[in-house]
């Protein structure tokens, strides 16, 4: 399955330390939750992590953009088609649709990104507690308000861009 990370155009110059934070963090453990403020850069930093360590994974990454998601049928929705199950899942039922993401990622080597999960979060935290437990070969990168809650979860806070010098 090809990635399909977004394009990013502000350089990664001065993010260095975090994007080691982060890297650090998805090489020990299965979920990373990159907290903060809206506008801090949780986007900016969840790309520029996910492309540097896609090569390690045999399946890609695979994006999931939840900004415009506030229930839990759209999240299943959007994640299911995030990782190849197409559009008609859109009719199914929830469960039904965490079943069937379990199944579609269960023999998958791949990094996940659920980036704005913080208008879902217990929606969020139910389907990783799944496929965590359901696809050993997944590693998955949240970007949230706050932590999402999951057992194994490791967040990195992150700050913003530092404040320009007064002139
Ligand atoms: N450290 C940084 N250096 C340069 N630009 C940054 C930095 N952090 C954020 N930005 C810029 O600020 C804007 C907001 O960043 P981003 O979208 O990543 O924030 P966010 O935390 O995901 O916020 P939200 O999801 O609420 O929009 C973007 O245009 C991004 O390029
Ligand atoms: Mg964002």
């Amino acid at each position: 399955m090809a990635s399909n990370l977004p394009e990013e155009t502000t350089s990664p110059a001065g993010l260095e330390t975090q994007l080691d934070r982060i890297e650090h963090a998805l090489a020990t453990g299965r979920l990373t939750t990159l907290t903060g403020t809206g506008g801090a850069g949780r986007t900016l930093l969840a790309i520029h992590a996910a492309g540097r360590v896609r090569p390690l994974y045999r399946d890609g990454v695979r994006w999931a953009d939840l900004a415009p998601v506030h229930d839990d049928e759209l999240l299943l929705a959007t994640v299911s088609e995030a990782v190849g199950l197409g559009g008609h899942t859109r009719r199914m039922p929830v469960e039904a649709l965490v079943e069937a993401v379990c199944e579609r990622l269960a023999g998958m080597h791949l990094l996940l990104v659920l980036d704005s999960c913080e208008h879902v979060r217990p929606g969020c935290a139910h389907l990783l507690c799944e496929i965590l437990t359901t696809s050993p070969g997944l590693t998955v990168l949240a970007t949230s308000g706050q932590p999402l809650g999951v057992r194994g979860e490791q967040c990195v806070g992150v700050l913003g861009p530092a404040p320009r010098p007064p002139r």
